[in-house]
């Protein structure tokens, strides 16, 4: 039996990096400091700097982060914000923690992110009042998989809204567009640092990056129930910090992360040259003047289950994000406003698409024989109909 090809490999990351790992970790467990101190300021420091931003805030995940943004952003209860359906459903559920309502548009066919047409849709019927008497007060557009949403177009319609952007950019530590790192081209934005991101902790972590000083402020006191200084809170807020042995790690991954995400985009050319020409298979595509950092690598299938349970059953693993659009899912369904059309892009991606093996210890001969495995079913598909 060939060695199983596992979708993810966590305990390989940490043999990658081991000895400054437990060199770090020692350091905090000596230090008795374990909360919001050294170790934070100086990964905030580091990964505003690695944005291109100049601020960062540690927070406890990333659902805290998005949500901690929106409120940063003014965002209150009964407000609008548009996002998409076609994400984790933290992005939507931080939405609703505020009070909000989240207003679910559809997302382009190539990108998977946000289609700017949809949004605009959204902000005409809003505008004319088809939602009641809310309006949209912020926008979350979720670079997905470690690809951007198209920021240029999506800023434009929010701005003649005189709407802030919020990026959510949990999948996409690193990504770029147009030279700009995700994180520095909306008004601020989120992420999460769960331990199978890009850019992974070794347990919950989150940030809130910003250019702007005052939004900047007013999440470093957000995050530490609204105080100004010590124990005296200015605004409500909440309990959401990152540990000191999380930032320590953090700051340890952040050195690698430019190397493995340059290693996750081989992967992804080489899938690429592999498995060209398979008929009805869609790849990943790359949008002009984006980087992608692939976080995750989803190709698109009619037939997809049928591949998925080959690909097990030659001991390699699989997964799909997302098997139901937000919408859809029993908590949200029939209660989440859309926007004008529905989301039919969403609605048809869903039950085709297959996350494919992609990680940072991923080697260049297990992605060609998951290619091979893959020939496999399309040459035997040749024979036998696919269900
Ligand atoms: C797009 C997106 N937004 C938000 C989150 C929430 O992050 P966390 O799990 O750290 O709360 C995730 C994580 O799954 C995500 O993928």
């Amino acid at each position: 039996m060939a060695a199983p090809i596992a979708l993810t490999d966590l305990k390989a990351l940490y043999a990658s990096q081991q000895e400054k790992l437990i060199q770090a970790a020692t350091r905090v467990l000596a230090s008795g400091w374990y909360v919001l101190g050294q170790e934070n300021e100086r990964f905030e420091q580091a990964f505003a700097a690695f944005c291109g931003v100049g601020h960062a805030l540690g927070v406890a995940n990333g659902t805290d982060a998005v949500e901690l943004a929106l409120r940063a952003v003014g965002v209150g209860p009964g407000d609008l914000v548009a996002t998409v359906s076609h994400t984790a459903v933290a992005t939507v559920s931080a939405i609703e923690r505020i009070g909000a309502t989240p207003l679910l548009v559809d997302v382009e066919p190539a990108s998977y992110t946000m289609c700017p047409q949809s949004l605009q849709a959204a902000f005409g019927k809003a505008a004319a009042g088809g939602y009641g008497q809310a309006r949209i007060k912020a926008v979350v557009a979720v670079h997905l998989y470690g690809h951007c949403a198209d920021m240029r177009a999506i800023g434009d319609i929010a701005s003649r809204f005189d709407c802030p952007v919020v990026e959510d950019c949990a999948q996409a530590h690193g990504a770029t567009q147009h030279g700009r790192k995700a994180g520095s081209m909306g008004r601020i934005a989120a992420f999460s640092f769960y331990p199978t991101k890009n850019l992974g902790a070794f347990g919950d972590g989150g940030a809130v990056a910003t250019c702007d000083a005052d939004l900047a402020s007013k999440v470093r006191m957000l995050r530490q129930y609204g105080w100004r200084s010590r124990y005296e809170s200015e605004i409500p807020g909440i309990n959401s910090r990152l540990d000191e042995m999380q930032a320590a790690l953090l700051s340890v991954r952040l050195c690698a992360l430019e190397a493995e995400n340059s290693h996750r985009r081989s992967l992804a050319a080489l899938y690429a040259q592999e498995l060209s020409g398979l008929e009805g298979l869609r790849l990943p595509s790359t949008a002009e003047h984006c980087e992608h950092v692939f976080h995750l690598y989803v190709v698109r299938l009619a037939g997809r289950d049928s591949l998925a349970a080959h690909l097990k059953s030659q001991h390699i693993g699989t997964a799909i994000h997302y098997p139901l659009p937000v919408h859809m899912q029993r908590a949200y369904a029939d209660r989440i406003p859309l926007a004008p059309g529905g989301l039919p892009q969403t609605e048809a991606l869903y039950p085709e698409i297959l996350s494919l093996p992609m990680h940072p210890s991923l080697s260049p001969e297990q992605v060609r024989s998951v290619c091979a495995a893959i020939r496999q079913w399309f040459h035997a598909d040749k024979a036998a109909p696919r269900s």
